[in-house]
């Protein structure tokens, strides 16, 4: 059987994160596996329902469609719902609670079992995958992320400015950086690639370089 690795693509919000892993799955023909889709979606639930269901995660079912884009919870396509401004604002909170860390982290690491797997979030490579033989993390300035991400809003047709975007980044970077569990921080082993300068194909084909080094054996 062809040998396969696992890719762990760590970083700060807006970093280009999910856009790199999902190209890079697919030119690997591996599964893609948005983390923070996961946290979004859990948020989702929370925000139309109440807390109780912390104590009943296991019912809630989360699953991604065919090349990882689409995310249904409970059946229902919530792929354009968990990208709200209401989710974002809250989903660091709803991310630092230790119960819904370990239900979507054991949940992660049995897809991930079976190997060929690029998974991107802010702890895959210290906690969820500690054994990834690729482990990225990925940053770029707050600035810079802040427009790209008001790109994407644009074409959305979200109505946004660029300040209230770079105030969120900074705020969630914080939140996600200081929380108490599996805290945003790059794994010692990890390379650290600072995409500030680089442009999406560049990033790509570095990861890709070193994915197809370790799998020659290089
Ligand atoms: O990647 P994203 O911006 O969609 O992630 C949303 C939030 O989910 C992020 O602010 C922190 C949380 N998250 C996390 O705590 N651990 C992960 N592995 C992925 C995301």
């Amino acid at each position: 059987m062809k040998k396969k690795i696992n890719i762990a693509i760590d970083g700060p919000a807006a970093a280009g994160k999910s856009t790199i892993a999902k190209r890079i799955a697919e030119r690997m023909d591996y599964i893609y596996i948005d983390t923070g889709a996961m946290y979004r979606a859990v948020t989702l639930h929370l925000i139309r329902h109440d807390r109780q269901i912390l104590n009943q995660l296991e019912d809630l079912d989360i699953r991604f469609g065919a090349g990882g884009t689409t995310l249904y919870l409970n059946g229902e396509d919530v792929t354009e719902d968990i990208r709200t401004q209401e989710v974002t604002s809250n989903v660091s909170e709803v991310s630092s609670l230790s119960g819904v860390r370990r239900y979507l982290v054991s949940m992660q690491q049995k897809i991930a079992e079976d190997k060929g797997v690029v998974m991107d979030g802010r702890d895959i490579g210290t906690t969820v995958l500690p054994d990834a033989e690729l482990k990225i993390f990925m940053k770029a300035s707050p600035e810079i992320r802040a427009k790209r991400r008001l790109k994407e809003e644009e074409a959305r047709g979200v109505d946004i400015d660029l300040e209230t975007l770079t105030d969120q980044i900074v705020r969630r970077d914080e939140l996600d950086m200081n929380r108490e569990i599996s805290p945003l921080v790059k794994a010692d082993e990890a390379v650290l690639l600072d995409t500030s300068h680089m442009g999406i194909a560049e990033v790509e084909d570095t990861i890709i370089k070193m994915a197809l080094d370790l799998l020659e054996g290089n």
